[in-house]
């Protein structure tokens, strides 16, 4: 009874393709991450992340330019520090590097959203995210002071949205409150809620200088195999506690929990593609193994269709230019 080509007329050309499509990528809904360094004249490439670069804040405009140009309306910004030290000064410092580089890039772009990386890791010498004890144990409450002062100092450089990826318990409240006791209740956080204790991780940590010189991020980052329900329960105490927003991370290997997070919450979510699957992918498409701009487009198209409203991805401005050429 049924005529063999049912479903295949929704496919028959690319504008019946077009028409029934679901899941669309668009440049708004990206946010580009940019690494800032101390020092003049540095645009320091980052061997495992072709592509990515740091840039001295001399530089740094002109690579926000590149992204601004082709409708990218939102950045992240990581800082490296020139010196690190046992409790992370650097970042929360008022002439830090994040700072700098938040106040360089509002005075030039007013409307930009700049959202700021809330974490110690980058400027610790021991590269924890968090106070480290004698014994080597990472303390949560003592951290918490750190983050706060972090997090109020990029609001007051001029950041819309303040993003906290430590991982340790109650920093989403203790930000929330710190923001708003300053005067800076129109700030946001956007929480990295359900963030992994990943090996995805390890060219960001080349790019920002951030590896842990002992042990490792499992005491406060999320095991890989722990249960869907724990994911929810952390973003439903970031939520409780104020989070505007969810970050998941890494992306492509925890689709499933975007999905999850996007039918049990009614926060915005955002798809953290991070360096490792960036790597993965310029490493392939280097050696001629993989189509580059297929395959990105096609993760990115993924993202969307598990549920994530943003991605933040170091393929944005390659993305953003490929969606003008369709
Ligand atoms: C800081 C931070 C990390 C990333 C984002 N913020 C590193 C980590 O947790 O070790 C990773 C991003 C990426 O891999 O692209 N805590």
């Amino acid at each position: 009874m049924f005529p063999q080509t049912r479903m295949r007329r929704f496919r028959r050309n690319e504008n019946i393709r077009k028409l029934v499509r679901e899941s669309r990528v668009h440049a708004e809904q990206l946010i580009y991450p940019i690494f800032v360094v101390e020092g003049e004249d540095q645009i320091n490439p980052i061997n495992s992340m072709p592509g990515i670069y740091q840039y001295s804040l001399d530089h740094l405009l002109e690579e926000v330019e590149r992204a601004v140009s082709v409708g990218i309306n939102s950045i992240i910004l990581f800082g490296v520090p020139a010196e690190k030290d046992a409790v992370g000064s650097g970042a929360y410092a008022e002439q830090g590097i994040v700072q700098e580089a938040i106040r360089e890039v509002r005075a030039a772009y007013p409307d930009l959203v700049i959202i700021a990386d809330c974490c110690l890791c980058e400027y610790t010498d021991h590269g924890h995210c968090g106070i480290v004890t004698a014994e080597g144990e990472i303390l949560n409450d003592a951290t918490l002071n750190l983050l706060t002062k972090t997090a109020v100092s990029q609001a007051a450089a001029g950041a819309d949205i303040i993003a906290p990826s430590d991982m340790m318990d109650g920093r989403v409240g203790a930000i929330r409150n710190a923001l708003d006791e300053a005067g800076y209740t129109q700030v946001a956080v956007m929480a990295y809620s359900a963030k992994y204790a990943s090996a995805f991780y390890g060219p960001f940590r080349d790019a920002a200088g951030s590896a842990p010189q002992f042990g490792d991020r499992k005491t406060y980052q999320m095991d890989p195999a722990c249960s869907v329900r724990q994911a929810m329960a952390e973003t439903e105490l970031d939520v409780e506690e104020g989070a505007d927003y969810i970050i998941v991370k890494p992306a492509l290997a925890y689709m499933d929990i975007m999905t999850r997070t996007r039918e049990a919450f009614y926060q915005p979510i955002v798809a953290y593609n991070v360096s490792g699957e960036y790597a993965m992918v310029k490493a392939a498409a280097a050696n001629g193994w993989i189509d580059e701009k297929r395959i990105v487009m096609e993760i990115m198209t993924g993202f969307v269709r598990a549920g994530a409203d943003m991605i933040l991805t170091y393929h944005a401005i390659d993305v953003a230019k490929w969606l003008q050429e369709n």
